[in-house]
């Protein structure tokens, strides 16, 4: 848990409210989470929903483990410590999106239980839609995929502490969408996530 190292410091309220923005985009805003092994399919099912959301009129945004690394969270590696700052970082990026009144999709490995809790929490404590989408793979199709070719150098030693190789990744144990990546189609994934939204009222039911 991140310490609070500011003292005197004061929340300043807007005269805008949440709903106010929501209002004018026409569909609620939340923080879909996709989580799962690196390989797995995240960012490939993330891409493929938000074009059928853009095509509806959903607002969205894609924050992505490998691309903010480039970013905001380049100071960041792998390490327990690095990954959990790495997903704080991300739920509050998130929870800012979700108060603008934005969907957001966010495709982060978060192989710790603890640290996705803390971004549900956050989420929750504000009001706000949190959906973890498990990504489920096996890790033997997940390595047999290798679209980046990262589980050849993890076998051969060239990376340390990759995920599933030396590294742990827990899975949900309650995601509210499950996906199985290894034996669905991608229609079918976005279609199954797509129903879930719509049963939430975050997106129109027609
Ligand atoms: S997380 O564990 O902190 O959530 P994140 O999703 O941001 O990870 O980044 C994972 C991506 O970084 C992987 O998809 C892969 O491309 C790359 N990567 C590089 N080194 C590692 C490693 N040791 N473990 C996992 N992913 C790694």
């Amino acid at each position: 848990m991140a310490e609070q190292k500011a003292t005197n410091i004061h929340w300043h309220e807007g005269d805008i409210t949440r709903k106010e923005r929501g209002d004018l985009l026409g569909h609620g805003g939340a923080t879909l989470w996709f989580t799962g092994l690196s390989g797995s399919g995240k960012s490939t099912v993330a891409v493929a929903l938000e074009g059928v959301l853009h095509d509806m009129g959903v607002l969205c945004y894609r924050l992505d483990g490998d691309n903010v690394r480039f970013g905001i969270n380049k100071n960041l590696g792998f390490s327990e410590d690095d990954r959990a700052e790495n997903i704080r970082r991300v739920g509050e990026i998130s929870k800012l999106f979700v108060d603008s009144g934005v969907l957001v999709l966010s495709s982060f490995i978060s192989p710790y239980v603890r640290d996705r809790d803390l971004v549900r929490q956050v989420h929750e404590e504000a009001g706000m839609d949190f959906i973890e989408v498990f990504v489920d793979c096996s890790l033997e199709a997940a390595e047999s995929r290798d679209p980046k070719g990262l589980y050849k150098k993890a076998r051969a030693g060239e990376i340390k502490n990759f995920t599933g190789i030396d590294d742990p990744y827990e899975a949900p144990s309650a995601p509210e969408i499950h996906l199985h990546t290894d034996q669905q189609t991608l229609e079918d994934e976005v279609a199954q996530i797509i129903d879930v939204l719509k049963a939430r009222g975050l997106i129109s039911a027609t």
